[in-house]
Formats: structure tokens, C-alpha cells, sequence
């Protein structure tokens, strides 16, 4: 990937967010697809983060809109439910003046049979610049790369990303603890089936966290450890040592056999309750994508406590996803110039 410089598109360089905290760098994104966290340096994670925190500004104005993506229309193509990651690109993309259509399936021609390919190539049709796709299958929004010319971004795909809870997740702790680099965070619950769990292990360790995976055997598999991170099957060992922990959903709509004897009893090694806090550092951030479980994976004393960022993430969403919209978007203008 070229690491020259060159001058931004004339509309991105008027439109583009005020530079403020960090350093201006000299690097140029150059992907007009974000499909995975797994595919991104250092540097690209980190660019998106400081673009990010230029547009965290937009939704603290009276007017909470910029014309960076004025002309431009965004498509929703969400093949499985969803309210935080719809809502917040939704709304990302109208704080950047674009146009948004929203596509579910029910309703659509897949009910008839019409598949993906046909469906993305249909509304790229009628000049749409941004896909934005969530999916059941793994690998779907990839897919879309190769028989579509518009830029693609994942929504989240299978069990196998979701990049942009991977990217406002890191953002978050960026947030509050000021760095990344050498904390301990802990992700604990159903890892195997969990495309959050594997955004957030290659974006933690790609810059520099301690990552452990814990869990009950079932839903940890082993073979993560040569991602980088390390294992556990109790919480309450791993618990005194962590900086940050993001409990996971139990995903029951991906498991298809039983992984575990109960509900109860997996609540009872790993829901984090106010008990088990309190032998987790004082200032331990307590995460979480959603949706959540209450008093499966979270006692709701904890989801709604001082350490709890739930509802932090999910505003931080907002920003990152603006920024990956944007910079997107100066790709695809970039190339056809
Ligand atoms: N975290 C997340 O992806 O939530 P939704 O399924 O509501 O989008």
C-alpha cells in the first residue's frame, strides 16, 4: 500500500473535519472497501481513530451536519436484524449530508428468490456510491467487492467481523484510557461464534494490548492463541489483572449445538455481577457491543454502572462510522480522478 502523498480531492479538502488534538500526518487512505480489521496496519486503524475523533465534534453542534458527503447516496443492505450498527450508519451518513436508502430483505425481491449478487448490482444500478452490508454468511460483503464497482463496507458478516464495533470499540478505550498500547483487555463469552470477538483481537493486538479470550471450552477455541491472544476458562482468575473487559452475547441464532449445559450455569461462571467487580481493578472498564442478555452475561446493576461504557460505545459509533464513510468515500474520488 503507497504511503505518498498526494492532495485530497477538491470537495473532500473543503468538507474534510477540523484538525484538532493530534498531529496532522502525512498519510492517505487509500481503501474504497472496509471489509475487515484483520486486512488494516497500524497506521490505517490509527488514521481512522484520529478522523474519527475530528468528527466527534459534528454531533456536539447546534447544526450536527457537514457537507462531506453532499450528492452522494448511501444504501443500507441489511440481510439480518439490527439496531445500533442501521441506525448509527444511518444516521453517520446523514450528519454528512449524503442521501440513505434503507433495503431490508423481507419486503424485498429476495423473498423471491433474487440473490446478493442481483440485488447489489440492481440498486448500483440507479447510481448509489456507498454499500453498506450486513450478513448472515461470512464473507458476503467481499463478495460484493468483486461484482460491484461501489464502495462496500461491512456491517458485520457471519461469524466472521464487524468491523466497525471492532473500530469504535477501540476507539472508546482510546477515549478513556487514553492509550492502547500495554492494557490488558479481557473478551469473555461465546468467542467462537463472535465476528466482534475477532474485530477486536486483530485491532487490540495490531496495536499493542494484551488480549485474553475467555470463556468456556466450547465456545474458546484454542486455535486463537496463534492470533495472538491468550486463553482462559475463569473469569474470576483473569478478572484482578484486566484493564478492560468486553462481555459478548451468547450468539443462540449461530449456535446449532449445545455448547453448554444452561443458561444458568454459564451465568453463574461468567456473568459479570457486582460481586465479581469488585475484584476487578477500580477503574476496569466493563464493555459490551449489544445487545445484551440482562443477568446472562451482565447483571444489570453492572451494564447500568459507573464503569459500564455500553452506552458510550454506542455514541462513539457514530463518529468512527462518519469516518469510514468519509475516508471511503475520498478513495473511490481519489481513484477515479
Ligand atoms: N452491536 C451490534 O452490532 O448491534 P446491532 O446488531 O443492534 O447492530
Amino acid at each position: 500500500m503507497s504511503r505518498t502523498k498526494t492532495r485530497p480531492q477538491p470537495e473532500a479538502e473543503a468538507t474534510a473535519p477540523r484538525t484538532r488534538k493530534r498531529e496532522k500526518t502525512e498519510f492517505v487512505w487509500r481503501r474504497k472497501h472496509l471489509l475487515s480489521l484483520e486486512e488494516l496496519s497500524r497506521e490505517e486503524l490509527l488514521h481512522i481513530l484520529n478522523t474519527a475523533e475530528e468528527f466527534s465534534d459534528v454531533s456536539k453542534r447546534s447544526v450536527k451536519k457537514v457537507p462531506a458527503l453532499r450528492g452522494k447516496v448511501v444504501v443500507n443492505l441489511f440481510f439480518e436484524d439490527s439496531t445500533r450498527t442501521r441506525t448509527s450508519f444511518t444516521l453517520a451518513a446523514q450528519r454528512l449530508s449524503a442521501d440513505v436508502i434503507e433495503f431490508t430483505s423481507s419486503g424485498s425481491s429476495v423473498a423471491k428468490g433474487e440473490s446478493l449478487r442481483d440485488t447489489a448490482q440492481t440498486i448500483e444500478a440507479m447510481g448509489v456510491d456507498i454499500i453498506v452490508c450486513r450478513h448472515r454468511a461470512a464473507g458476503a460483503p467481499l463478495d460484493l467487492t468483486r461484482c460491484i464497482d461501489t464502495c462496500v463496507i461491512n456491517a458485520g458478516d457471519g461469524q466472521h467481523e464487524h468491523p466497525t464495533q471492532g473500530l469504535l470499540d477501540l476507539y472508546t478505550i482510546r477515549e478513556i484510557k487514553g492509550k492502547i498500547e500495554g492494557l490488558t483487555v479481557a473478551i469473555c463469552g461465546d468467542i467462537a461464534h463472535s465476528r466482534v470477538a475477532r474485530s477486536n483481537l486483530w485491532g487490540l493486538t495490531k496495536l499493542g494490548a494484551r488480549v485474553i479470550l475467555v470463556g468456556p471450552k466450547t465456545v474458546v477455541p484454542s486455535a486463537m492463541r496463534e492470533l495472538g491472544a491468550e486463553i482462559s476458562h475463569n473469569l474470576d482468575e483473569v478478572l484482578p489483572e484486566v484493564d478492560v473487559i468486553n462481555m459478548l452475547r451468547i450468539q443462540r441464532e449461530r449456535i446449532t449445538s449445545q455448547v453448554f449445559p444452561s443458561v444458568e450455569e454459564y451465568s453463574r461462571l461468567f456473568c459479570l455481577t457486582s460481586q465479581r467487580l469488585s475484584r476487578a481493578k477500580r477503574d476496569m472498564l466493563v464493555m459490551h457491543p449489544g445487545p445484551i442478555n440482562r443477568g446472562v452475561e451482565v447483571a444489570p446493576e453492572v451494564a447500568d454502572g459507573p464503569q459500564s461504557t455500553i452506552l458510550r460505545q454506542v455514541s462513539n459509533g457514530l463518529a468512527v462510522r462518519m469516518a469510514v464513510l468519509f475516508l471511503v468515500n475520498q478513495a473511490a474520488a481519489s481513484k477515479k480522478g
